[in-house]
């Protein structure tokens, strides 16, 4: 072997005994405990009792189909992949969605949202069939009326799809015709189920005793574990194996919009909830016993829904930026400075003392990041 020859052997000898370097585990029992709980993953199927196609493997294959078919709106211009689209994580990597204006909310991702309670940033409603309605009749979106969706969905190359599901078209109001298409938008959506990553190999390594493989997962990243679950308390809110309580919180960002006036978050989608005639105690949800209809119900307005949005899931994040509910902040790094160095001035509703400026060293913070960057390897 030549001189050169063997520097580079040493070279690749070195490198790949760096690279297979193994951490040991350094969780305690409780961060262990904790850290199963952010699991298994992925959940089981669930399917949407309130939206009779749900799981139909025709609707299924249907909804993929018009999820990017610029027949959904009005004049043709833009389908739901215009700003969920399937090449980034379903979302647009814009601060804030463009539609026939600029919107005032970041696009959400559409993964995991499967037998979720609420949805969209304030939870205007209770089932993913009646959140996909909204773009379709928002003017500044989708732009259609019910019976401008039904023509232009009788005048297409989809005619026959739909009626094998639902019937003779003829037979339907624009309205129904409206909401079934929102339904098969739903059966499709509810596929996105986001992949196995390296923190669940971690998590489920924990959880069957298998240390060996346990010690994959690379140390920079189980501190950023200990902080997520210890001192950054950031389980509180983002819990589960979806890494969100699905509930509503103020985690303070700014809810000023720039023309002037704010976000009512919260306080908002409760109002439209309330209104609705889609929710799941309506006449459209298609289960007579109306389950999960006790959580509307029960939705009352409190001061303390101002400004408050639902808590994303953290799944996947790692691609989905700009984040929080306006775009606000460009990357994970600022979103850590934000928790770091929390405004508390800005905590304007009640009941979240939890969170505290944090004082993490520069180390600290890549920890973190380093962590949520395995809930988005898969
Ligand atoms: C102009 C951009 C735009 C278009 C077009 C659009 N969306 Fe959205 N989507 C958004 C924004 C912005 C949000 C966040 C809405 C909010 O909370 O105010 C959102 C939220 C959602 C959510 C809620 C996700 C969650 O986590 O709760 C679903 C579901 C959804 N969109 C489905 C659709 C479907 C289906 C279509 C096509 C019929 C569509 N969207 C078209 C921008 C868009
Ligand atoms: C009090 C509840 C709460 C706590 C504690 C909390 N968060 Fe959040 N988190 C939220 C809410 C609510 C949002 C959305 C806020 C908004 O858009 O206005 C959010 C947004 C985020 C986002 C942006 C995700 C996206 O898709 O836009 C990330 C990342 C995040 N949090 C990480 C963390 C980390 C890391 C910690 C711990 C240091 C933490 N959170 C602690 C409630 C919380």
């Amino acid at each position: 072997m030549t001189w050169t020859g063997r520097l580079i052997g040493t070279l690749v000898w070195v490198l790949c005994g760096l690279s297979s370097t193994q951490a040991d585990v350094i969780l305690s029992a409780d961060e262990t405990a904790q850290t199963l709980r952010h699991g298994p993953w992925p959940p089981e199927v669930t399917l949407d009792p309130s939206n009779r196609v749900s799981g139909d493997a025709n609707a299924i294959a249907l909804g993929e189909v018009l999820f990017s078919d610029p027949i959904l709106s009005r004049d043709r211009a833009m389908s739901c992949a215009s700003c969920h689209d399937p090449e980034r994580d379903f979302s647009d990597g814009l601060a804030r969605a463009e539609g026939r204006k600029r919107l005032d909310r970041n696009t959400q991702a559409l993964w995991n949202l499967a037998g979720q309670r609420w949805y969209g940033w304030s939870g205007d409603s209770d089932s993913l069939w009646a959140q996909n309605l909204t773009p379709l009749l928002n003017p500044a979106e989708l732009g259609h009326d019910p019976q401008s969706m039904q023509s232009a969905l009788f005048a297409s190359v989809h005619r026959p799809a739909y009626e094998a599901i639902y019937g003779e078209m003829d037979a339907e109001s624009a309205l129904e015709t409206t909401v079934n298409i929102s339904k098969i938008l739903a059966a499709y959506i509810e596929t996105l189920r986001s992949g196995k990553t390296s923190f669940d190999h971690f998590r489920d390594a924990l959880a069957n005793g298998d240390m060996q493989l346990a010690t994959q997962y690379p140390e920079p990243a189980q501190r950023g574990l200990q902080i997520f679950i210890g001192r950054g308390n950031c389980t509180f809110c983002h819990s589960g194996p979806k890494f969100t309580n699905g509930e509503f919180h103020d985690a303070a960002v700014p809810y000023f919009l720039e023309q002037g006036g704010v976000d009512p978050g919260r306080a908002e989608g409760i109002d439209r909830l309330l209104e609705s005639p889609f929710t799941l105690d309506g006449d459209f949800a298609d289960d007579a016993s109306k389950a999960g209809a006790w959580a509307v119900r029960n939705v009352r307005f409190q001061h303390g829904n101002f400004g408050i949005f639902r808590v994303p899931t953290l799944r996947r994040a790692a691609h989905t930026a700009p984040f929080m509910h306006d775009g606000s902040l460009p990357d994970l790094a600022a979103v850590i400075q934000h928790y770091n160095h929390i405004d508390m001035e800005r905590l304007h509703s009640d009941g979240e003392a939890i969170l505290r400026p944090l004082e993490l060293s520069d180390q600290d913070a890549e920890d973190l990041e380093a962590f949520l960057e395995t809930l988005a390897d898969d």
